[in-house]
């Protein structure tokens, strides 16, 4: 545990620019690391142009505050010097305008893994100015274990402290923090004073993974059992330099569910009851993985108005929501990677961090999201889409087929393995102009075969058990808006009778019309 402040006694007098006297000088209590206190600037400087570099951060949680902005300054310098400066950076997931949005702007991204959400990066890859992986936020760690990624160079990780003995106290999102640790040449600590305290002992660290043939089973048999422990572990020689910070996470404020969402909600709802009278799902349900946003928002909020008790979550991010389904005691445990609360959230969770400690379990997002994990809790994963089509295809991802979003995050590694895969989604997007159901996806992330349930505010389609033609009609009849219904149907009975083939009838010349159709007129009508 944090005790007293052996840096602020050893690192003397603290001069003009000098961090001894920083807040956060209290949560570094290993002494063997006074003489690496620098700012952030100093510790930028340390990564050389052309590095690959893993950063924390997820869902705008325990990223670093201080490094990237110092490192987008140098590299904005060297630009104007005429220097080209980029590199590669990984997180666990999105991050925040002061991690993507300062180095997009910069233009000092060459290469960006596995997911973001920030609108500058989006403009970069998608101008063709960034590189971008987009994986599963499962297979990360295994991927660079395998070398597929090359080497790490430079790990930037905020902790919340670091103990006596050089045990670091995660932050506000674990991510691949381990693993960038672990395989990072040199390790830059940014240590965050204003992540509350009592964070400590909220983590569970599991350093049992390994890649085939020694990988053993994951044991993890309730949401909230602990199988590791609550620090990372980071060699001392390792640490090329501690930043103190004070900074929130970025929060995004919390907007109350709108009607499309609320009516979403309500068909997820009754669906769920429903499960439960025909004896399908026990009375608490089994484990909720939700992702976030206006719908995830309202079904969460449903579910605290709900009859459901005693229900947990095996999930990926801790939003409001979830906060409060605690808080009312209808949520009685949650294992995740991070938080994504709103200010007002934030702030609430900050002061009783301490209450919360029994109840969340903050894991690795390897672990978070395993396949192994959410498969044997039989998890009701609830994700967003941008479409789907009438046979049960997804597109989570991309725009018209070519422009990315955000990215498939962890939906795959849910929707893949939970035991029911919902995918929630308004019927129409840009006012009306655009249909969320379509006769063919222009892109792919969850294939029919991975999708039971598809639910816009038109109703619900339950998919499981049924053909591509039974799937079809289902899809039509209950999900779609009915401004774009009849052109569906026309579109399903034309090629039932031309198709090449009568299993999954598609007219190939057709299928993709919709998407062009917007493309030249800015409306699928
Ligand atoms: N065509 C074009 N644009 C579409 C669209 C479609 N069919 N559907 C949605 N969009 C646009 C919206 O207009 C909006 O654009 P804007 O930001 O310019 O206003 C944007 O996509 C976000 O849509 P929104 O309706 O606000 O929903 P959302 O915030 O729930 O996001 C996804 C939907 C699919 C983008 C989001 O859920 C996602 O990124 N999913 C993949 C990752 C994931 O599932 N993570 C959770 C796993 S734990």
């Amino acid at each position: 545990m944090l005790t007293e402040d052996p840096i602020r006694a050893t690192a003397g007098a603290p001069s003009a620019g000098r961090p001894a006297a920083h807040p956060a000088a209290s949560r570094i209590q290993d002494a063997r690391l006074a003489g690496r206190i620098m700012t952030a600037e100093e510790a930028a400087a340390l990564i050389p142009a052309g590095a690959t570099v893993g950063m924390s951060g997820f869902t705008g949680a325990g990223y670093p505050k201080a490094v990237p902005q110092a490192l987008a300054d140098r590299i904005a310098a060297a630009s104007e010097r005429g220097e080209r400066m980029r590199v590669n950076v990984w997180t666990g997931a999105s991050t925040a305008p002061e991690l993507d949005g300062v180095l997009a702007e910069a233009e000092g991204i060459e290469l960006r893994l596995p997911y973001q959400s920030d609108p500058t990066t989006r403009r970069e890859i998608n101008e063709g100015r960034m590189e971008y992986l987009d994986m599963h936020l499962s297979h990360v760690a295994q991927t660079v274990w395998q070398g597929f990624l090359g080497p790490l160079d430079i790990a930037v990780i905020e902790v919340s402290g670091i103990t006596e003995d050089g045990r670091l106290i995660p932050s506000s999102s674990v991510g691949n923090n381990k693993t960038w640790i672990e395989r990072a040449d040199a390790v830059i600590l940014e240590v965050n004073s204003r992540q509350p305290a009592e964070l400590e002992g909220m983590h569970d660290i599991y350093y049992g993974t390994a890649l085939p043939p020694h990988r053993t089973p994951v044991p993890i048999i309730r949401p909230t059992d602990r199988i590791g422990v609550p620090y990372l572990g980071c060699p001392t020689e390792k640490i090329i330099a501690v930043v103190p910070t004070d900074a929130p996470d970025r929060n995004t404020p919390f907007s109350a569910p709108d009607d499309t969402s609320q009516r979403i909600a309500e068909h997820v709802l009754d669906f769920l009851a429903h499960e439960v009278e025909r004896g399908r799902l026990p009375e608490n349900l089994l484990p909720l993985q939700s992702g976030v946003g206006n719908v995830a928002n309202a079904v969460l909020a449903g579910l605290g108005e709900g009859p459901f008790e005693n229900l947990t979550a095996y999930t990926e991010v801790i939003q409001d929501g979830m906060l409060h389904l605690i808080d009312t005691g209808k949520l009685v445990g949650v294992s995740a990677t991070a938080f994504s609360l709103s200010p007002e959230a934030a702030e609430q969770f900050n002061a009783r961090a301490g209450e919360y400690r029994d109840k969340i379990v903050l894991r690795p997002q390897e672990i978070s999201n395993h396949p192994e994990v959410v498969r044997r809790l039989g998890c009701l994963a609830m994700n967003g889409m941008i479409e789907a089509d009438i046979y049960g295809n997804v597109n989570s991802t991309h725009v018209m087929g070519s422009r990315v979003q955000n990215g498939i995050g962890g939906s795959g590694d849910f929707a893949r393995n939970g035991l029911i895969s919902f995918f929630l989604s308004p019927s129409r997007a840009k006012q009306g102009a655009i249909s969320a159901i379509v006769p063919m996806v222009s892109h792919v992330d969850h294939t029919e075969h991975d999708v039971d349930v598809i639910v816009t505010e038109q109703g619900l389609a339950d998919l499981r058990g049924l053909s591509p033609k039974q799937r079809a009609r289902r899809i039509i009849d209950h999900c779609a808006h009915p401004d774009f219904r009849p052109a569906l149907q026309d579109y399903y009975d034309r090629a039932l009778h031309s198709s090449y083939g009568r299993h999954t009838p598609h007219l190939l010349e057709e299928s993709l019309s919709w998407h062009t159709r917007f493309m030249r007129t800015g409306s699928m009508r």
